[in-house]
């Protein structure tokens, strides 16, 4: 790798400009305020053409592809044996409603700086770069998830083009809307052998390395997740005539189950087991008509994939008790899966060694609760995650927070990284 000093930008100028990045990408939302930019929709298009600024800015080509991903490209800088392969790095610019700005956009905006970096400290890779702002990773607009990333990974599966949003929306529709096409996803897959890896920087969305002091993190895996949605059909009747003993009644019915699912999360501390219900529609929703019709979600994640799966076969069947006992209907469909996704040891070990050159001390090996394009990605090959501290481990949240100093080291870490990757690939000749 040939390097020559210039006036490349100090930790804290990156930091710096870093925050601006992520300051005009949270100016970008579907409510004045309070953050809210889902996938495909008219504020997904303008932060994606933002951040397309931005890749074309630092000497990428950029075009958006079917799905919505803005992709910024740079070949080898000269030649090598993997310079027929391109390095993907990337992360998600989708939120959540009422998100923090840090969830995904920080892992774009540190790619493109870090390759402002190394053009203007003048590094040549012997492989190509590809840096990618997936447009939906919280899966919050429609009912499946990673579905930009999963694109682009040669994973989508086309049933998903049928789902729709809460507007009745179809996925298909949404993205012939946006300019996208639905048709095309197929051939948007990266071939497995032109790639060399993917790597994402994200937040931790943790309160760990806070706890103990340090601004980054490797990550090992990402934990096993599956969605459900829950339906329960009850009868509607009137709240003053009908006596408690001869009700059909939804919500109650969903209470139990709810009530369940946080019992049987909490005897699985030690596969770190958790579970959500974190939306719930109760109809018709009127004070004074017993709940004929409830749905609501299910988050289930583990450190283990048989963790997962055990805990979702005893809520289901707890679900089918109560569907005798309170004589009402109860289906439960699974709306996603997703096993543990392993991070690459190579990719750990180069980010391990960029990480510990910049915080003087070995990088810690951290899991990922949290879900993240690397769920996709992992089928093309290998793939490494580097965690930067959030304040508090708040995430998901408005007062989610990262300091200039972190988001400066974070850049570094990834320069750091792609440099450790090219000394690999050098050395293995
Ligand atoms: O849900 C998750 O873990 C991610 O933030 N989408
Ligand atoms: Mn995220
Ligand atoms: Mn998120």
């Amino acid at each position: 790798m040939s390097a020559v000093a210039s006036s490349a930008p100090s930790m804290r100028e990156l930091g710096e400009k870093a925050q601006r990045m992520i300051d005009a990408l949270a100016a970008i939302s579907a409510d004045p305020d309070r953050l809210t930019r889902l996938y495909l929709t008219p504020e997904h298009k303008r932060a994606a053409e933002l951040v397309g600024e931005w890749m074309a800015a630092s000497g990428l080509s950029v075009r958006m592809d079917a799905a919505g991903t803005m992709r910024g490209s740079l070949p080898p800088g000269r030649s090598g044996k993997s310079s027929n392969k391109a390095l993907l790095i990337g992360s998600h610019i989708d939120t959540v409603i009422d998100a923090g700005r840090y969830d995904g956009n920080l892992g774009v905006v540190v790619a493109v700086l870090a390759v402002e970096t190394l053009k203007a400290r003048g590094v040549k890779l012997p492989f190509g770069l590809e840096i990618l702002a997936f447009g939906d990773e919280e899966g919050v607009r429609f009912p499946v998830t990673l579905t930009s990333s999963a694109v682009a990974a040669g994973v989508f599966d086309p049933k998903a083009l049928a789902v729709t949003d809460e507007g009745d929306t179809s996925l298909a529709a949404a993205l012939t809307a946006f300019g996208g096409d639905p048709t095309r996803l197929q051939q948007e897959a990266y071939a497995r052998p032109g790639v060399l890896g993917y790597l994402e920087v994200h937040i931790e969305q943790g309160p760990v390395l806070e706890r103990v002091n340090e601004p980054l993190g490797v990550v090992t895996a990402i934990a096993s997740q599956s969605r459900h949605r829950v339906r329960i059909k009850g009868e509607a009747g009137h709240a003053g005539t009908v006596p408690m003993g001869m009700r059909h009644d939804a919500l109650t019915a969903a209470a139990e189950i709810i009530l369940e699912i946080e019992a049987i999360a909490r005897k699985g501390k030690k596969h770190s087991l958790v579970a959500t219900v974190g939306h719930v529609e109760v109809m018709p929703g009127a004070s004074n008509v017993i709940p004929a019709d409830v749905r609501f979600t299910v988050d289930v994640r583990a450190a283990d994939d048989a963790a997962r799966q055990a805990a979702v076969e005893t809520i289901k069947n707890f679900a089918r008790k109560i569907d005798r006992r309170r004589h009402v209907v109860v289906g439960v469909e699974t709306m996603m899966e997703k096993s543990v996704a392993r991070c690459a040891p190579r990719l750990q070990k180069a980010i391990g060694t960029a990480v510990a050159a910049i915080q003087g001390k070995p990088a810690r090996a951290l899991m990922s609760g949290a879900g993240h394009d690397g769920q996709s990605m992992v089928q093309l090959g290998d793939f490494g995650m580097i965690f930067v501290r959030c304040r508090a481990g708040i995430s998901h949240n408005p007062n989610e927070s990262v300091t200039i100093d972190d988001m400066g080291a974070a850049v570094e870490a990834l320069v750091g990284t792609i440099a450790e990757i090219a000394r690999q690939e050098s050395a293995e000749r």
